[in-house]
């Protein structure tokens, strides 16, 4: 393990002319350990795989980009801090989701900086990332750590994708650009087979450790998923708490509708330097938006690719 910022800054330099490179015409990607990292996150990542020490209560969120991380990053806040928080008072009426629960990659360690106050978070410590369940450090794969994985059908994640990286980008990237490196896996945190599919597999190996949900179940029935992830996350959800409807007013607290509209999550400037709009987290939430952007040629191929990669893995969209 690295211990000191000048060590971990010569080993992030000497690595990254190792790792094969790519580019989506904009952002240059870097692949280590088989994801592809955006520029802005590969020297937080190496930095964390070389020093992150995860402790057996901490909860980590992981998910491809645009795949219902911010409303997973509400229910898992609100759901762990119930106790300190009633719905009507909870921070997350006045604080983004993602200044709730941060980025391992590019918070904590954004550009390779070792962070201080780790230990000083409040137990059980929560983060989020995007790396692939194999590219996570070795102590998070190898403690009692929960990881929580929310993905979604690649076809909304991409339409979802496309309309996010322009707050992201100097210029607006074309859709069959996008389309065709997004079908080669070469997008951040790609490729989004072996994303989902290194997390369905840790989960049917290990449901103690990885719970793996879909965006669309998530939908369909969000008190039930939320159930499941409260008794998961070892905050199960008392009769009591049933009965007094707080799964409900915790489900409602997080609701699209809800959250897009606070003040907080409305405003079309970052919440820090550097970052996207607050409001670009929040566009319209549904399943099956990609029927209005994709057209049938894209969808096909899009659907032949997803069944291909998955083939054999029991996953289905
Ligand atoms: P759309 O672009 O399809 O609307 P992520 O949080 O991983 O970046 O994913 C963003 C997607 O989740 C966006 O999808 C966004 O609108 C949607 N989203 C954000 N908050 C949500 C919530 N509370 N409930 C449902 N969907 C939400």
């Amino acid at each position: 393990l690295v211990k000191d910022q000048d060590e971990m800054n010569k080993k992030i330099e000497e690595l990254i002319p190792t790792l094969p490179v790519d580019s989506d015409g904009s952002v240059q990607f870097y692949q280590f350990k088989g994801c592809w990292y955006p520029s802005f996150a590969i020297r937080g990542n190496i930095a964390a795989d070389l020093h992150f020490q995860a402790q057996d209560s901490d909860i980590f969120l992981a998910s491809p980009p645009k795949s219902g991380t911010t409303w997973m990053k509400a229910l898992i806040f609100s759901i762990v801090n119930r106790n300190r928080y009633p719905p009507n008072e909870s921070p997350l009426l006045t604080t983004h989701p993602h200044n709730l629960i941060k980025y391992i990659e590019f918070r904590h360690y954004l550009n390779g900086n070792i962070p201080e106050n780790l230990d000083q978070l409040p137990k059980p410590r929560l983060f989020a990332t995007h790396s692939h369940y194999a590219s996570l450090s070795h102590s998070i794969r190898h403690s009692s750590c929960r990881i929580v994985y929310v993905c979604r059908n690649p076809l909304d994640a991409f339409v979802s994708l496309f309309h996010f990286l322009p707050f992201c980008r100097k210029n607006q990237p074309d859709m069959d650009t996008t389309y065709e490196k997004y079908c080669r896996g070469i997008i951040g945190f790609g490729p989004f087979w072996d994303n989902i599919l290194g997390y369905w597999q840790a989960s049917l190996e290990m449901p103690e450790k990885v719970l793996f949900v879909k965006y669309e179940d998530l939908k369909e029935d969000t008190v039930f998923e939320m159930k499941r992830l409260a008794k998961f996350l070892g905050f199960p959800f008392s009769i009591e708490e049933e009965n007094a409807g707080l799964v409900e007013e915790i489900s409602s607290l997080c609701s699209f509708e809800n959250l897009k509209n606070l003040e907080v999550n409305r405003s079309d400037k970052p919440t820090r330097p550097g970052d996207p709009p607050a409001n670009s987290f929040y566009r319209k939430g549904e399943v099956g938006d990609f029927v209005n952007h994709l057209n049938p040629s894209m969808v096909e191929n899009l659907v032949t690719i997803t069944q291909e990669k998955f083939a054999g893995s029991g996953l289905v969209f």
